[in-house]
């Protein structure tokens, strides 16, 4: 049996020089406590994601929220592609799309990463974990939500309190319990 703080403890990055701890204690699980996530704790998300930088000050983003319950939620779910299975325990799925308008040039999607991560430190400061999703029908979602032209469906964010790892499937503990890899050099000094 593995617990919530052993999958927690292996997620610690190793370091090679410090960084800000919301950086540190971010990782993306896949085991979601159903738990609700207060309204103001989600307008906080995406005031965060709001005043994110963007090329031009364009902006190119807009956020879908959807309740556990919702239809929305629903939408977004069967959405997900297989492996993605997990994610319908979470209390709130985001749905962020970029916008591509003539006037918004080509850094569209460029943005709405640094918006998406925005809200995810912010959520993470809360006391929330988040996994986004690019595996997902994206034509399904932008016609059952109806979806205007120029909004691109790009990510799904799955948001909440981690989950009791104790009660979670086998399939998602082995995939969890893995230490994060990263590249070990990304840089040269020129
Ligand atoms: C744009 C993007 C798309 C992703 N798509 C999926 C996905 O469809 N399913 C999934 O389980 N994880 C997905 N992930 C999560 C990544 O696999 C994860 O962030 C990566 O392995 C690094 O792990 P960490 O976030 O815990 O550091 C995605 C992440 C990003 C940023």
């Amino acid at each position: 049996m593995i617990t919530t703080d052993q999958i927690i403890d292996i997620k610690k990055p190793k370091l090679k020089a410090e960084i800000f701890n919301l950086f540190r204690k971010r990782f993306s699980p896949r085991v979601y406590s159903e738990e609700e996530i207060a309204r103001k704790d989600l307008d906080s998300m995406i005031e965060a994601a709001r005043w994110s930088p963007s090329a031009m000050n364009n902006q190119p983003w807009f956020f879908y929220i959807a309740k556990s319950g919702s239809v929305g939620f629903k939408i977004l779910i069967n959405s997900l592609g297989n492996r993605n299975y997990w994610a319908k325990k979470a209390p709130v799925l985001i749905l962020a799309c970029y916008i591509k308008e003539d006037k918004f040039g080509e850094y569209g999607q460029y943005d709405l990463g640094q918006a998406v991560f925005s809200l995810v430190i912010q959520a993470r400061s809360l006391g929330y974990h988040s996994r986004q999703m690019a595996d997902f029908n994206k034509k399904q979602v932008r016609n059952n939500l109806k979806i205007k032209n120029s909004f691109f469906p790009w990510v799904i964010i799955a948001v909440g309190k981690i989950g009791d790892y104790t009660k979670a499937d086998s399939t998602l503990i082995e995939k969890d319990n893995l230490e994060r890899k990263r590249k070990e050099n990304i840089k040269i000094e020129i």
